[in-house]
C-alpha cells in the first residue's frame, strides 16, 4: 500500500504516541536508576522500567505488523533524495532498536538472574538461564544502545519540529490526529 494515503493510519498513529511515551519514560527511568541508592523506591522504578520495556516489545510487535500491512504515506513530492534515504534509514534503526532493546534487557535480567513482575499481573517467564557474566555483557549492551535510541530520537524530533514549524510542508501532520 506505500503511497497510496496522505497519512499514516490510525493503528499506526496510536502506536507512534504510545510507544514514543513509553521509551521517553523507560529512557529517563533507567538512566536515574544509575544516580539512586538501593531502597523501596528504586526497587519500584526497576519493576515499573522491565514492565514498561516488555510492553514496549509487545506494542513494538503489532506496530511492526501494522507497518507491513499499512505501508507508510508517501513523501511529499520534491522531498531531496538525501532525505527520503536519510527518513528510511533512521526509521528503519528506530524500528530494529526498538525491537532489539526490551529483548537485550529481558535476557540480562534472566541470565543476572532476576524477576520480571508485569505491573503485579504476573511474572514474565526467563528468556535464557542464569550466568552473571553474560548478564553484565548484556547489561553494557543495553546501555549504548540506550545512548544510539537517544541520539536518533533526538535527530527525530528536531527533524519533526522542523518540518511542522519551518517547513509547514504536512510531515508532521502525516503522524497527527
Ligand atoms: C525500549 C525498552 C527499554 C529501554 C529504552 C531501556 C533503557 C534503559 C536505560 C537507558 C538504562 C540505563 C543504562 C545504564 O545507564 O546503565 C536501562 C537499564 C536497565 N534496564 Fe532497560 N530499557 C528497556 C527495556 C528493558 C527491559 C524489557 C528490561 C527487563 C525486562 C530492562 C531492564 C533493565 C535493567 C535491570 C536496568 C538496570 C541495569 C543496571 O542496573 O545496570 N530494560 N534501561
Ligand atoms: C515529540 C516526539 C515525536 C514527534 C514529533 C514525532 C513525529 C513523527 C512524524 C511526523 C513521523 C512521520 C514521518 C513521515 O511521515 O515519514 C514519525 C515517524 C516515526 N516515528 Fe516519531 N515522533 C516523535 C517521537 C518518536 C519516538 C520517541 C520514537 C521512537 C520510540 C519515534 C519513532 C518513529 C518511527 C519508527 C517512525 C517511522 C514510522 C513509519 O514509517 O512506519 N518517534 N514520527
Amino acid at each position: 500500500m506505500d503511497g497510496t494515503q496522505e497519512r499514516y493510519t490510525i493503528i499506526q498513529k496510536v502506536l507512534h504516541w504510545l510507544i514514543a511515551l513509553a521509551v521517553i519514560g523507560a529512557l529517563a527511568a533507567g538512566s536515574l536508576l544509575d544516580f539512586l541508592d538501593n531502597g523501596a523506591f528504586k526497587n519500584q522504578l526497576y519493576a515499573l522500567h522491565k514492565a514498561t520495556g516488555m510492553l514496549i516489545l509487545g506494542l513494538m510487535i503489532l506496530r511492526i505488523a501494522a507497518r507491513i500491512v499499512f505501508g507508510a504515506p508517501a513523501l511529499p513530492i520534491g522531498t531531496p533524495s538525501w532525505q527520503r534515504a536519510a527518513a528510511g534509514v533512521s526509521h528503519f534503526l528506530l524500528y530494529a532498536l526498538i525491537l532489539a532493546m526490551p529483548i537485550v534487557g529481558w535476557a540480562a535480567t534472566s541470565a543476572f538472574p532476576a524477576p520480571i513482575p508485569f505491573f503485579g499481573l504476573f511474572d514474565v517467564p526467563a528468556l535464557i538461564g542464569a550466568d552473571r557474566d553474560l548478564s553484565k555483557q548484556l547489561f553494557w549492551v543495553h546501555d549504548i544502545m540506550g545512548k544510539v535510541i537517544l541520539a536518533l530520537i533526538a535527530i527525530h524530533i528536531a527533524a519533526a519540529l522542523q518540518h511542522g514549524f519551518s517547513r509547514k510542508d504536512g510531515v508532521l501532520r502525516r503522524m497527527w490526529f
